[in-house]
């Protein structure tokens, strides 16, 4: 045990002292071990995360940053994080990865506990709020911080390896053809201010309303800020990273049988 954790404590070191030895040093693993691929994967995270990937110009990702990231949901309800953060997915855990190369299909499941927190604008109005709080619109402009636990998300993804001018295979992946799923576990706490009510300021009544109904708030608003996060977020991270290092650099066996153009 000892040994191992002098090892890790090493290897961190290393890590941080030189980034290229991070690709040197990932994990390489045979074409059926999902074990490993999994680690590749969950320490590409856990690196990019935090330092960001210097040689291939990948910057640092957590905490992300949100700039204008715009979520409209059935026209009801338009939310806005001006200025924000998400942190945690450096920690998401891969509770499943597995790739069959023959196939070109590969799949993955992950579960993030995150926070999202910034300068928010929001504004909804429906006959569901008329109904539920006694106004007809919401508007807000101010802070806000979503602790959201347990999501969990399933991918499946096509790939195939992909032969490069530069020599290279890479493992090359549709991100329009992938398909996934999510649930989430909780807890789910969302803190607001400058929330209103028509024009009365009931930041409080809005939030305790979200908080003790969020499970079935989640599955009738839920999909469209799980869709913007994977898609404009979670798939540039990894893409980012297949798209710049080389399959050589963490599966042992050739790929050059499956590559084409
Ligand atoms: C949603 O809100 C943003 C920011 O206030 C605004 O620019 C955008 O036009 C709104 N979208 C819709 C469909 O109302």
């Amino acid at each position: 045990m000892f040994v191992k954790n002098l090892a890790v404590v090493f290897s961190l070191t290393l890590v941080t002292f030189c980034n290229s030895s991070f690709i040197e040093d990932l994990p390489k693993c045979h074409l059926e071990d999902f074990d490993c691929l999994k680690d590749v994967y969950q320490t590409m995270i856990r690196k990019m995360g935090k330092e960001g990937l210097k040689e291939f110009n990948i910057p640092p990702l957590d905490p992300m940053k949100l700039t204008n990231v715009n979520v409209n949901v059935h026209n009801l309800v338009n939310v806005t994080m001006v200025d924000g953060i998400v942190k945690g997915i450096r920690d998401c855990v891969f509770d499943a990865f597995s790739i069959d190369i023959k196939e070109g299909r590969g799949h993955q499941e992950n579960t993030c506990d995150l926070v999202i927190k910034g300068h928010y604008t929001a504004e909804a109005s429906s006959d569901l709020i008329a109904a539920l709080l006694g106004g007809s619109s919401i508007h807000g402009d101010g802070h806000a911080k979503v602790t959201v636990g347990q999501v969990h998300v399933k991918f499946d993804f096509p790939f195939y390896a992909q032969k490069r001018d530069d020599g290279e295979i890479y493992i090359k992946c549709n991100y329009d053809l992938v398909k996934y799923d999510y649930d989430i576990g909780g807890p789910f706490v969302i803190k607001a201010d400058n929330l209103y009510l028509g024009d009365k300021e009931s930041s409080k009544l809005i939030t305790d309303m979200i908080n003790q109904n969020w499970r079935i708030l989640m599955t009738g608003f839920g999909q469209p800020f799980i869709t913007k996060a994977i898609e404009e977020f979670y798939f540039k991270w990894s893409g980012n990273f297949f798209d710049k290092v080389a399959a050589r650099h963490f599966i042992i066996e050739d790929l050059s049988p499956y590559a084409r153009p």
